[in-house]
């Protein structure tokens, strides 16, 4: 039931806080101790390498997670597309591991990649929001998102909560194997952070809807540009502005712009830079000017630690690994109002179902 919401989506974006906190209840203990079945962290424990697939938002989400295996744990990670991995497997470790992420379990690309590896005798875990699901069923363990129930085909609360699960998982499985930087790692207050930190950025509503009536309801495209995580959020942001606004939207790594996409930028066309990481908070800030330079409209979405007084949209500082949770979600705002001042069917886009079962 959407109650007073125009839209399911809405609704999805702004339970976010509460998908947060509800991820901190049931995955950490009292004292803040991450709770994982020990059998699945036994089996990570032995994996050589992480192998996570997803496809659309899931992928999009697995590319944060291999920032966050690969920060707390310092196992390798490899995060790849699931139609792609089904027939161009790569060349996998000697003792591989796989994560599954997909909001439905059911998504067919990725089960075509469970197949095979159930078939090669691998362990896995399907990372889902549906109980019995088919990839649920299928994987050797499960862990749940106790997201609720996502209507809006656009993804949103799921994408969130996959990135803050993997957190928790991480977390787990670093210190199982006494990482210092997972140890200090405080995943309870982060996780409290981030609530905190979503929470401002829905309370702040009016301020995205009147970006989006002043840059996006005439523009034919858009660019969303970051480096590191922040460009893996661009991806997911261009995907929600194109799949609910139909604005062709671009998800850039900023450095690259310069080698040949920056000829498309135009008088008015909108260029969004999201700049959380420090290390290369000026980078991002100069390919911003570049295109400017060339009549882009920029607009900002930067921490609070590295932000001017100029920068549109600030977020409240959590620590760099967990800074898309909250990034993201102006972005699903500034799709969710495109779509909306359009005229358009925000839950159900043309051409799309919210679970794609075929391959
Ligand atoms: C985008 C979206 C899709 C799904 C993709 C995978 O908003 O919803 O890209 O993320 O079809 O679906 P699941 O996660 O159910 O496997």
């Amino acid at each position: 039931d959407k109650g007073t919401y125009p839209f399911y989506m809405l609704k999805e974006i702004d339970e976010q806080p509460n998908v947060m906190r509800r991820l901190a209840q049931v995955y950490l203990s009292e004292t803040g101790a991450p709770v994982v079945n020990d059998a699945l962290l036994a089996s990570m424990k032995k994996a050589d390498r992480i192998y996570i697939v997803g496809a659309g938002t899931s992928y999009h989400a697995g590319l944060v997670g291999k920032r966050l295996f690969e920060n707390l744990t310092q196992t390798p990670t490899e995060v790849h597309i699931s139609s792609e991995f089904a027939y161009e497997q790569p060349i996998l470790s000697e003792k591989p591991f796989f994560i599954f992420l997909s909001q439905s379990g059911e998504t067919a690309d990725s089960r075509e990649v469970l197949v095979n590896v159930n078939a090669a005798g691998h362990e896995s875990l399907t990372i889902t929001n549906v109980q019995n699901s088919t990839l649920s069923r299928e994987a050797t363990y499960t862990m749940l998102l106790h997201a609720g129930p996502e209507i809006a085909v656009a993804s949103t609360k799921a994408y969130t909560a996959q990135i803050a699960l993997q957190a928790i998982l991480a977390k787990a499985l670093g210190e199982a194997d006494k990482q210092i930087v997972a140890q200090r790692f405080d995943i309870r207050q982060q996780l409290g952070l981030v609530a905190t930190g979503i929470q401002a950025i829905v309370d702040e509503k009016d301020k995205i809807e009147a970006l989006v009536k002043q840059s996006f309801l005439k523009t034919p495209n858009a660019f969303y540009i970051g480096r590191g995580l922040d460009w893996g959020v661009s991806l997911e942001a261009a995907l929600k502005l194109k799949e609910i606004s139909y604005v062709q939207a671009e998800g850039f790594a900023s450095g690259e712009l310069k080698h040949g996409t920056i000829a498309l930028i135009e008088e008015g066309t909108p260029v969004i830079g999201i700049i959380t990481q420090s290390k290369t908070a000026g980078l991002t800030r100069s390919n911003l000017q570049e295109t400017m330079a060339r009549g882009a409209k920029i607009i900002t979405i930067v921490s609070e630690n590295l932000a001017k007084d100029s920068d549109d949209i600030v977020l409240a500082d959590v620590d760099e690994l967990m800074t898309p949770l909250i990034s993201v979600v102006p972005t699903q705002l500034l799709a969710y109002y495109t779509s909306l001042l359009k005229g358009l069917d925000v839950d159900r886009p043309r051409n799309l179902a919210k679970s794609v079962t075929v391959e």
